[in-house]
Parts: structure tokens; C-alpha cells; sequence
């Protein structure tokens, strides 16, 4: 069974073919353009990915060596993401779908992070729970199986890819921020300065608070102390977000037993975050599973795997596939 898988819920135009569940091409274009706004223009990240599409799925079709008449189905993502960008693919998958008379399946863009697992081995064994963290979501979920997945935690506020980048922006670094506070962190002291946990009922996560502190902080410091300062600043924020989304992980660890851990998402990147999972499966003794970074940040290879599971439970949307910019699971 081979499919083409599209995404483009944000700013990142990606097609894959999938073969079998075995991925034949990968490609993404990211929009550049929103860089110089310090975040993304829905209205821009529309125009681009109509210009970018054609040539994208075009791409990935010659490299994965096939053609257009050898694909099985179409798996594209519906939601949750950026109303006018999530058109754009949906409506060129419906478009595709039905000119070469193939089955079209809509794929969550948060489960489609989840089932990213699935394109390496080894893949977590059911029941697992998986962390997911990107610049729109923060989730944590029970997967039963590819296709029973529940969200026992969620972020009231903002997602933790959110907050790296807001943390970010009140330092003055560039948009997406997040992987700079990374870099600087690296050669900072993560003690130097204390700011409050996000600390939510349950398995719920809360940033806001967390940003705020940061805002206040800031602003009581001149330019010179901040420049100066910059590694232990930016590995004492990196400490507090990543505390922060291990509290609750490690609560539902003990609470449901289940050892199996994932996490999945942009933030899934972050070397903080993966140096203290690496910590908690040591002391905790869990199998734990960090995807490749291709597969953390957006990309179609994750939606193709999702459409192909979809696919061979018998799913077929057809043309009534429809967006959804907050589509739940
Ligand atoms: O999953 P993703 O590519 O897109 C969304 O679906 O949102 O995640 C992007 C987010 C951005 O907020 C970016 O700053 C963050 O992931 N990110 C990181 C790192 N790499 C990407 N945050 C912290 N440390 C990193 N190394
Ligand atoms: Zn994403």
C-alpha cells in the first residue's frame, strides 16, 4: 500500500510517501517569511503554501521513484492547526483523491505527532504515554493503540513551544526562539535564577505564569546584566518549562503504572528535556522512546504513517473531508 502524506496545518509545507509503512521520501519547505515578523502570519503561511504544494508532492513523488498512478491513498491533516493553511492541503488532497480515484484520510496533526513512533524501531508497546510538546500543543496521552489514544493533561495556557518562544522574544532573540534557548542554556547554570512551576490540578499544564514571572524579571534588569547573563538565563528558564512538563508526566507514570514513555513534537528537540527523560527512565525504569529530530519538528512522514494505520482500519473520508483549526480527538 503506498501513500502520499500532506501537511500543512502551519508554516511548513511537507509531503511523504509511504510504502508499506516504510518511507520512501520525506520532504518539507519551510516558510521563511515569518521570521521577520517574529511569528507566523496566518494569511502569509496560506499564500506560501499555495505557491509551495505542487512542487512539494511533485518532489516527493520522483523521489520516492513512483508515480502518481502507483499511490493506494492520500492521508492529509485537518486539524487542528491554521484555518487558511489547513484548506490549502485539504482541498489539493480532494482534488488529487478523486482524480486518481483513491481513499482520502484526514489525519489529526496531534495524534499524527503520536504515531511518528511508528516510523522507527523500536516503536513503544501498548499502553504507552506520550508527552507531546510543540509550539501549538502540550498533551499528555494514554495510546492504547494506534487508534484509541486519550488526553488525560493538557496546557490551559500556553503550549511549551509557546513559552520557549515568548521567553525568548522578552530576550530579544529571534522567532522560533526555542531551539536558541536550548543553545545558550547548554553553557548556563540551570540554578541561577528561581521562577515559579506552572502548577496546574491534575494532569494539566499552565505557562502563563511562568512567562509572567519571566516578563517581571526582565524588566527589572538593565540590557548589560541580560546580555551578560544570557547562558544562565536562558538554562535557568529551560530548567523551570522542562520541571514543569516532567511533574506531571512523572505523576501519570505513577499513577496509571504504565512505563512505556514517548514524547513527540518540536520540543521533543529540546537537549534539556531529553537529558532529564534520559534521568527519569534510569530512576524511574522505563523504556523510553525519543523520536529522530526529523520526526519531532512538523512533517508529512508522521501524517502518511497515521493515514496508512487509518487506511488499513478501513477509513475513508472521500470528499467529505473537512478542516477543522481545532479539531479534537
Ligand atoms: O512540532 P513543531 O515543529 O510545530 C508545531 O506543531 O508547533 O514545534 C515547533 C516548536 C517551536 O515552538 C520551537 O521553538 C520548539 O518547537 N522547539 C524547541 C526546540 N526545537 C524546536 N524548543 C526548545 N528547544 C528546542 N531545541
Ligand atoms: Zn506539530
Amino acid at each position: 500500500m503506498i501513500i502520499l502524506g500532506i501537511e500543512s496545518s502551519c508554516d511548513e509545507t511537507a509531503a511523504a510517501v509511504l510504502a508499506d509503512g516504510k518511507l520512501l521520501s520525506n520532504l518539507i519547505a519551510t516558510q521563511a517569511i515569518h521570521q521577520q515578523y517574529g511569528g507566523v502570519v496566518p494569511e502569509l503561511a496560506s499564500r506560501a503554501h499555495q505557491e509551495k504544494i505542487v512542487p512539494v508532492v511533485q518532489a516527493a513523488i520522483a523521489e520516492a521513484g513512483i508515480t502518481l498512478q502507483d499511490l493506494d491513498g492520500i492521508a492529509v491533516t485537518n486539524g487542528p492547526g491554521l484555518l487558511g493553511a489547513l484548506l490549502v492541503g485539504a482541498s489539493f488532497a480532494k482534488g488529487l483523491a478523486l482524480a486518481l480515484q483513491i481513499p482520502l484520510v484526514g489525519v489529526n496533526h496531534t495524534q499524527g505527532h503520536i504515531l511518528s513512533h511508528f516510523l522507527t524501531e523500536p516503536a513503544p508497546k501498548f499502553p504507552f504515554l506520550c508527552l507531546t510538546v510543540s509550539g501549538g500543543h502540550t498533551q499528555l496521552v494514554v495510546v492504547r493503540s494506534p487508534l484509541d489514544m486519550e488526553i488525560i493533561g493538557q496546557t490551559e495556557d500556553d503550549a511549551a513551544g509557546e513559552a520557549f518562544d515568548k521567553a525568548a522574544k522578552l530576550l530579544g532573540l529571534p522567532y522560533p526562539g526555542g531551539p536558541l534557548i536550548d543553545q545558550y542554556a547548554q553553557s548556563g547554570n540551570p540554578k541561577a535564577f528561581q521562577f515559579p512551576k506552572g502548577n496546574m490540578e491534575g494532569y494539566n499544564y499552565s505557562f502563563s505564569g511562568i512567562k509572567t514571572a519571566i516578563m517581571y524579571f526582565l524588566q527589572k534588569q538593565d540590557p548589560e546584566f541580560i546580555q551578560a547573563n544570557m547562558a544562565d538565563i536562558c538554562a535557568s528558564i529551560q530548567h523551570t518549562l522542562v520541571e514543569t512538563l516532567l511533574t506531571k508526566l512523572k505523576l501519570a507514570i505513577k499513577e496509571t503504572g504504565i512505563k512505556e514513555v514517548a514524547i513527540a513534537g518540536g520540543v521533543a528537540a529540546n537537549s534539556g528535556l531529553r537529558q532529564s527523560l534520559q534521568l527519569l527512565r534510569d530512576t524511574m525504569g522505563l523504556n523510553l522512546y525519543i523520536p529522530p529530530f526529523a520526526y519531532c519538528t512538523d512533517n508529512a512522514a508522521m501524517i502518511a504513517m497515521a493515514g496508512h494505520l487509518l487506511l488499513l482500519d478501513g477509513r475513508d473520508d472521500g470528499q467529505n473531508l473537512d478542516v477543522s483549526p481545532n479539531l479534537k480527538y
